[in-house]
């Protein structure tokens, strides 16, 4: 029997040596330590040994068992040892490798636009103004000079929400609240972005929402010739210097004389192409100069103030500097299109 134990323990101490992983050696110690193993059989057969030998066998086997678990503890720690040497070198960070791009967001196109042109007007001594888009009749329509009976008041054109209250049509109601608090006393001179709504139906030039940016300028002695250098410099700061502009003569109610305002176009330098349809300009606001009805209505005196006012969509804007063909791609917000007009 002692032989066995001894011929067992080397053999165990040898696979012990040969294991190659914590598994590997798992396997080791349930063979020869479990309870099926040959130690435990070794012990269970001592009924069979005399008095004598049972003790010395018994110390034995114990020796045994305890050199066997001691190898496999020793082992154990020498892999877990291995394996974590292994694996700091493995997973070593290299600190100069170049950083993965995080994606970042950023005003949406229009947004951009608007500001940029804010920043432009900002420049020439104007102030940013804004009104409600839920806005009065009054305000919408009457004291911009639109009587009741104007087409332009047609129930097809505007979101009434009540007999008085609608969706604003255009951001020029915010020239008649800001006069208004001015007390008919000058300066006024303001831009004024919003969103203004109207019953259209959606396509590619169309939208039942969209933007527009309103100018008031509004002090004694302020004439055509003042407006014709505001647009002029606009032109050119959004469009390019070397961009012409003309005035064509026009109507609206809330200006006399009206004008609309072209820029020369770009794409044929003013020989005709597809885009200017064959006539070299393209349309870009509309504007002129304050009636004297709305002044009066907005407690200005006629006699002793003048001014000019314009009003332009910024979408319009942005799709003649982009060359973009669908009004739709401002609103449906795919990222592939906003993404081409990220400026880090
Ligand atoms: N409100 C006009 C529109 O929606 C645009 C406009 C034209 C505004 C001339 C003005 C202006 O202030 O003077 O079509």
């Amino acid at each position: 029997m002692k032989e066995r134990l001894e011929e067992l323990k080397q053999e165990a101490l040898l696979q012990v040596e040969q294991a190659d992983t914590s598994e590997d050696l798992q396997q080791v110690k349930v063979s020869f330590l479990g309870k099926k193993g040959p130690i435990t059989e070794v012990l269970r057969g001592m009924g069979k040994l005399s008095k004598d030998e049972r003790p010395v066998i018994g110390q034995m086997a114990n020796e045994v068992r305890e050199a066997i678990s001691e190898a496999i503890e020793t082992k154990q720690a020498t892999l877990e040892a291995k394996k974590l040497e292994q694996q700091l070198k493995e997973e070593k960070i290299d600190v100069t490798l170049p950083g993965r791009p995080v994606p970042t967001g950023g005003p949406h196109l229009l947004t951009k636009l608007i500001q940029d042109i804010e920043d432009l007007f900002i420049g020439m001594g104007f102030s940013v103004a804004e009104g409600p888009e839920v806005e009065q009749d009054y305000y919408n329509f009457e004291a911009l000079n639109l009587p009741k009976d104007h087409p332009a008041r047609d129930m097809q054109d505007s979101f009434y929400i009540t007999n008085e209250l609608l969706l604003r049509t255009q951001t020029s109601p915010i020239q008649a609240r800001t006069m208004e608090k001015h007390e008919g006393r000058g300066p006024v001179k303001i831009i004024c972005p919003g969103k203004v709504y109207r019953r259209d139906t959606d396509d590619a030039t169309h939208s039942h929402q969209f933007t527009q940016i309103e100018g008031l300028y509004v002090d004694e002695n302020v004439r055509m010739s003042d407006l014709k250098g505001v647009l002029n410099e606009f032109a050119k700061q959004m469009f390019g210097n070397d961009r012409e502009i003309r005035l064509r003569p026009s109507f609206f109610p809330f200006t006399e004389p009206s004008v609309e305002m072209d820029i020369s176009c770009k794409l044929c330098n003013g020989e005709g192409c597809s885009v200017c349809k064959g006539t070299g300009w393209i349309e870009i606001l509309g504007a002129g100069m304050v009636h004297p009805n709305v002044l009066r209505m907005s407690g200005f005196d006629p006699e002793k103030y003048s001014g000019f006012a314009f009003g332009m969509g910024p979408e319009r804007i942005a799709m003649l500097k982009y060359g973009i063909e669908d009004i739709r791609h401002f609103y449906t917000n795919d990222v592939r299109f906003l993404k081409q007009f990220h400026q880090a």
